[in-house]
């Protein structure tokens, strides 16, 4: 009885000892047949309760199937060792070589001060839109009071998609500026407005250190009764505060832009030279960001808002401007020119 016990134990640990596949396994597996609880070690103590006869026929049989699992166990051990030490060789693993960087990604200064300004105007109450880069002359031109033959077209060297169909406003271009957006805004919406519009406009130039043939813009627009411009003035010193700090001095100058009337170009006094003059500032002290403005009756006419009733500011700044400024970029082609050694500072 006890030594059929003994057998089918035998087997059983025999059995399971080829599928042991590492050490750890292993170690159950001693601890399951021969460790202090253990069936065979419970036999082997209380042999003393047996009969004479079947006490020596188990205690025997016992006591050899013990070291033969010992005898396995060690075998099997070295065997294990062996095959990690052999796996080792083969494919030799220096844990003493430093771990693999993972370079991560980032966004592009253009983008970064992107969020920033639309995180300042939404703040603001702005809603930020967007519109077509391949824009009607329409929109970029005729609605925006510069029709055919204005001279302050000349302002915009324009890239055409099609010079053949330039006729009547149904020619096509890559917008020149994000002015268009405010037409596109005023067509939908009515007033109250306030919105802003990020986005990538375009130039017939050629490039050099402070030109690009492409660059991106934020449009500013609010419509509503009752607007004036200390309006205009007071969200732009605010926002002018709010990106370069509180100190900022604004200064604003009148300028022409057919699509507002006043007109007015913004600069923020220098922050490298606090004002006095430095190789920043073309020693002026001051720097534009943006040129802006109320606007004008006849745009508001176009698309079917009462200029009698309602009234509005727009603005237009370029983005670029910022990290120059604040970083002290010398070249603003770097910004496309997609070199990783320029792009991974920000
Ligand atoms: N669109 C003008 C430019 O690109 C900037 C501007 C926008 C001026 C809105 C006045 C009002 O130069």
């Amino acid at each position: 009885m006890i030594l059929n016990q003994v057998e089918s134990l035998a087997s059983k640990a025999f059995d399971e000892l080829v599928k042991v596949k590492d050490v750890n396994e292993l170690d159950a597996w001693r601890i399951r047949y021969l460790g202090r609880k253990s069936t065979l070690t419970q036999i082997l103590r209380t042999l003393s309760t047996l009969p004479l006869e079947e006490r020596r026929v188990v205690g025997a049989r016992a006591n050899e199937l013990r070291r033969a699992l010992e005898t396995a166990f060690s075998e099997k051990k070295i065997e294990l060792e062996q095959s990690l030490a052999l796996l080792l060789e083969q494919k030799p693993l220096d844990i003493t070589l430093p771990g693999q960087r993972v370079i991560l990604g980032r966004l592009h200064p253009t983008t970064q001060t992107l969020d920033e300004i639309c995180e300042i105007f939404s703040n603001m109450g702005f809603q930020v839109v967007e519109g077509p880069e391949v824009e009607w002359e329409y929109y970029n031109f005729e609605a925006l009071n510069m029709p055919a033959e204005h001279p302050a077209r000349d302002m915009f060297a324009t890239l055409w998609v099609d010079l053949d169909t330039q006729a009547g406003g149904r020619a096509m271009l890559l917008r020149t500026h994000t002015s268009p957006v405010q037409i596109r805004i005023m067509e939908k919406l009515r007033p109250p407005i306030r919105v802003i519009a990020p986005g990538r406009v375009f130039r017939y130039e050629a490039t050099d250190a402070t030109h690009e043939w492409m660059f991106y813009q934020v449009e500013g627009l609010a419509v509503d009764t009752n607007i004036s411009m200390a309006d205009l003035k007071g969200t732009l010193f605010e926002f002018a505060r709010r990106l370069f700090g509180k100190e900022r001095k604004c200064r604003f100058r009148c300028d022409y832009f057919p699509f507002v009337e006043p007109g007015v170009e913004v600069a923020i006094d220098c922050s490298m030279c606090q004002g006095s003059g430095c190789r920043l500032c073309g020693n002026s002290g001051w720097i534009e960001i943006l040129g802006a403005g109320m606007v004008h009756p006849e745009v508001l006419r176009r698309v079917d808002i009462d200029p009698e009733i309602y009234s509005g500011f727009a603005f237009g700044m370029g983005v670029e401007r910022i990290p120059i400024l604040r970083y002290g970029i010398d070249d603003i082609r770097l910004f496309y020119g997609n070199d990783l050694r320029f792009l991974r500072q920000f």
